[in-house]
């Protein structure tokens, strides 16, 4: 039996809020000797060790269940913006950009998920990699079938971690065996509200796959659904690729552009997020910011499936939330890590070079902001759900060899975000517990 106490000593990091493109000073807190202290698995006080200790009384410390990780770096719990939990399988398929990879790998690949067996083998496995990656809360697709909502959200539940995730809503241009009606959308997507939004650290998110596989009226119940109930989120993708693009236009003739199809079901709004958003039009961009409909950036899709370059530096400077995803299938990793060095990447193509702070902000607080949830997660303010990652900045030869070269803080975690990984990860915290072991030893 573990205490209900944990004191978690190490390099504390977290954001207060986006240190923008020259580190604000106000904007994070860096403790180098600093301390958890975790109550109930929230956050109680933080601060420098000493100063920290000095607060507790010796019965509470000899009480507590001690990690002491030196000087390692202790963040927040990593958030994935988007992604789906049924395509851990079709990841790494060549050769197809989005239309073609959904019909020929994605599509069949779902289409199992019919077999409650299959769907709690993926869930199961899936939980399990984003532990071993550092990723404590994510916003995931399951498939059109309501037994791969049950499946992800039990295996969730068993770890008490606090996820998102909705039944896939798609009633055309699919194989029939994918379709589900608006009728049984509704039905299916109230009886799994029923069963588990806002149990324990779960809350649904609406989940209609994207507008071109969506009839108007599905579109419709989406948004209908959206507003009927406090607290729901709403997932879909977004001008990720031309052609779908182009496709949107003919299915949607009457509308502006592909946003004012989601505008005008009801779709917008907080608690509203949509993956890629690469191709967007000025009025797009300003929807986006003024209803506070979030953006998901997913580099190693966006690469991948050759969709483009998606500007996070514009998207935030148009106020727009923003968070960073895997999209795994589309994506190539379950790592945020290696997606921090793709956006890095992706930044230098588009002429703004992502700092190192604000790229381990948009890994934990911006993505708990883009979903919503920072009122809970995303960083270690008192009161906060004490949900974190210790990462070994000198995990690898590599990343060792790179910091005797200059071992600054912002040194370290670029360096991390551009030759890191998950075999950085040394243990994954979820509620104060240890739910993953981790890759890299101290
Ligand atoms: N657009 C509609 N469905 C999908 C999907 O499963 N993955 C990606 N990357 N884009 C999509
Ligand atoms: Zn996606």
């Amino acid at each position: 039996p573990t205490s209900a106490t944990q004191l978690i000593r190490g390099h504390i990091l977290h954001f207060l809020a986006d240190p923008g493109e020259h580190d604000a000073a106000d904007s994070y807190q860096s403790l180098p000797d600093g301390a958890l202290w975790i109550v109930d698995g929230r956050v109680a006080d933080l601060g420098p060790w000493a100063e920290l200790r000095a607060r507790r009384t010796p019965d509470e410390l000899a009480g507590a269940e001690c990690f002491d990780y030196g000087q390692q770096l202790v963040l927040p719990g990593l958030v994935d913006t988007h992604c789906h939990y049924p395509q851990s399988g079709v990841i790494a398929s060549f050769g197809h950009q989005l239309l073609d990879w959904l019909n020929d790998y994605t599509f069949p690949a779902e289409a199992a998920f019919a077999d409650p067996c299959v769907a709690e083998a993926a869930a199961e496995y899936f939980v399990e990699r984003l532990l071993a990656h550092g990723t404590t809360t994510a916003s995931v697709f399951a498939t059109v079938h309501p037994q791969s909502v049950d499946a992800f959200m039990a295996a969730a539940e068993r770890r008490q971690l606090r996820m998102l995730c909705g039944k896939v809503m798609m009633d055309r241009h699919a194989p029939p065996e994918l379709c589900d009606t608006v009728a049984s959308a509704e039905r299916d997507s109230l009886a799994l509200i029923e069963r588990w939004h806002r149990r324990g650290r779960l809350r649904y998110s609406l989940t209609p796959r994207f507008a071109p596989t969506s009839t108007p009226e599905q579109l419709a119940l989406a948004g209908a659904l959206y507003r009927s109930q406090p607290d729901l989120h709403v997932q879909s993708h977004l001008a990720e690729n031309p052609d779908e693009i182009a496709w949107v236009g003919q299915l949607f003739p009457q509308r502006r552009d592909y946003l004012d199809v989601y505008a005008h079901y009801g779709l917008l709004g907080p608690r509203t997020i949509y993956g890629h958003c690469i191709h967007l039009a000025p009025e797009e961009i300003r929807d986006m910011a003024h209803t506070g409909t979030a953006a998901a950036f997913c580099p190693t899709s966006n690469l991948f499936l050759g969709s483009g370059l998606f500007n996070h530096a514009a998207a935030l400077d148009a106020g727009i939330r923003v968070g960073l995803a895997t999209d795994v299938g589309g994506g190539t990793s379950f790592s945020l890590i290696r997606t921090l060095g793709e956006a890095y990447k992706v930044s230098q193509m588009l002429g703004r070079p992502l700092p190192p702070l604000r790229a381990w902000w948009l890994a934990t607080l911006a993505g708990a902001r883009a979903l919503y949830l920072d009122e809970h997660i995303g960083n270690f303010l008192p009161g906060k759900e004490a949900d974190c990652v210790v990462l070994n900045p000198t995990a690898t030869p590599e990343l060792a060899y790179r910091l005797q070269y200059g071992g600054s803080l912002s040194e370290q975690l670029f360096a991390l975000m551009v030759l890191g990984d998950e075999r950085c990860v040394v243990a994954t915290h979820v509620l104060g517990r240890v739910a993953g072991k981790g890759n890299s030893s101290v």
